[in-house]
């Protein structure tokens, strides 16, 4: 039976425009109706949370507000037939922890639409340690493969190396055998990431071109990139002669200085990844393959564990640009 009430870091946005986060007891009616209550044992921090705990209206329009985009638990109450009290499962995307109470507390309720049920492969506390940024990784890798990306045709980029999302997508892309290099910067990381699987570590300066030109030598077969901005624009001016070049996030600007010249006269496909509002199907095949043929052997190389009451601590380094890998939140039982 589901507790009356349960805890949960609450964002409130006080008289002087500012935003605290607590660790506050909510109850369940404060939850919004839906068709599934999930008992949540593990979320996850992603650039997302961070943007909602400092009021970005864009992912928050209303508070105080429950974070977390991720969740992953066990179902206490069903009023569908496919899941019922006991399974596991896990929530991401959506609106979940955007102006849905999030995973960053220990019951979420969620339309049954949402609700994925545990991969084959994958503990809960796993499916976490991949959670959205993984999720999106895995994305962007199927994207690069499908569009006929393989190993012999050269290097592979990978930029913002270091976060969530750049781990990951190092860490898979070199399971598959691709020689990866990535970009790293904020903090010096080289050590870890070729760990994790890249044989070459640039700087930011490196895979930024500031010339103004509008080809750059073809260097890469492909490249996956997290940051936008100037880093974006010279992966693609840098693409060699067909390639592909994913593009999920704005980590450094959301602006893509850029003429068509990559385009028109290299033929290069820049190919837009969203995991929000991704098709269930593609959704289940992507966590199928998280499961099995990308489940990592070094998770715990790129996985910090946290609680509740301590992640308003990483939230912090994720804002002082000193967070790294992925933070997995672990709810009180
Ligand atoms: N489209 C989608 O569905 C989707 C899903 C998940 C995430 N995202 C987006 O993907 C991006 C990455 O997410 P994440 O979870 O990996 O974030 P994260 O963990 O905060 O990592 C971002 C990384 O980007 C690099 N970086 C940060 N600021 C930079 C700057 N000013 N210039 C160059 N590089 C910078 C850093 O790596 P280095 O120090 O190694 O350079 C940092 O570790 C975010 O924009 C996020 O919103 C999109």
């Amino acid at each position: 039976m589901a507790k009356e009430t349960f805890k949960a870091m609450v964002v409130t946005e006080t008289e002087d425009k500012k935003f605290v986060r607590e660790i506050k007891e909510k109850r369940l009616d404060d939850l919004p109706p839906g068709d599934i209550l999930v008992r949540v044992r593990y979320s996850s921090l992603n650039f997302k949370d961070v943007l909602s705990t400092l009021g970005n209206r864009g992912v928050t329009r209303k508070f105080p507000h429950t974070p977390g985009i991720d969740a992953a638990g066990i179902v206490e109450e069903s009023n569908v037939g496919r899941f019922k009290p006991g399974d596991e499962v896990i929530v991401t995307s959506y609106d979940l922890g955007m102006n849905t109470s999030g995973g960053f507390g220990q019951y979420i309720r969620v339309p049954a639409d949402w609700v994925v049920p545990l991969p084959k492969g994958l503990t809960l506390r796993e499916s976490m340690v991949f959670g959205t940024a993984g999720f999106t990784a895995a994305l962007s890798v199927y994207r690069l493969l499908d569009y006929g990306l393989k190993p012999d045709q050269g290097k592979v980029l990978v930029t913002g190396a270091t976060g969530g999302v750049g781990s990951i997508a190092v860490s898979i892309l070199a399971k598959e055998g691709f020689d990866v290099t990535a970009v790293n910067g904020v903090v010096d990381e080289k050590a870890y990431l070729l760990e994790l699987g890249a044989r070459e570590v640039i700087s930011i300066e490196e895979a930024s071109d500031e010339s103004g030109k509008p080809l750059l030598n073809a260097t890469w077969a492909g490249a996956l990139d997290t940051v936008g901005g100037i880093i974006l624009a010279t992966a693609i001016k840098s693409v060699k002669y067909g390639g592909g070049v994913t593009c999920c996030g704005n980590a450094a600007s959301h602006d893509l200085p850029l003429n068509v010249y990559p385009f028109i006269l290299r033929g290069v496909t820049l190919m837009g990844i969203d995991s929000q509002n991704c098709p269930m199907s593609l959704r289940l095949k992507t966590w199928e393959s998280i499961g099995t043929r990308w489940k990592l052997d070094h998770l715990d190389r790129l996985t910090t564990e946290t609680s509740l009451e301590n992640l308003g601590e990483r939230i912090d380094l994720v804002i002082a640009k000193k967070h790294k890998g992925r933070t997995v939140v672990k709810l009180p039982e």
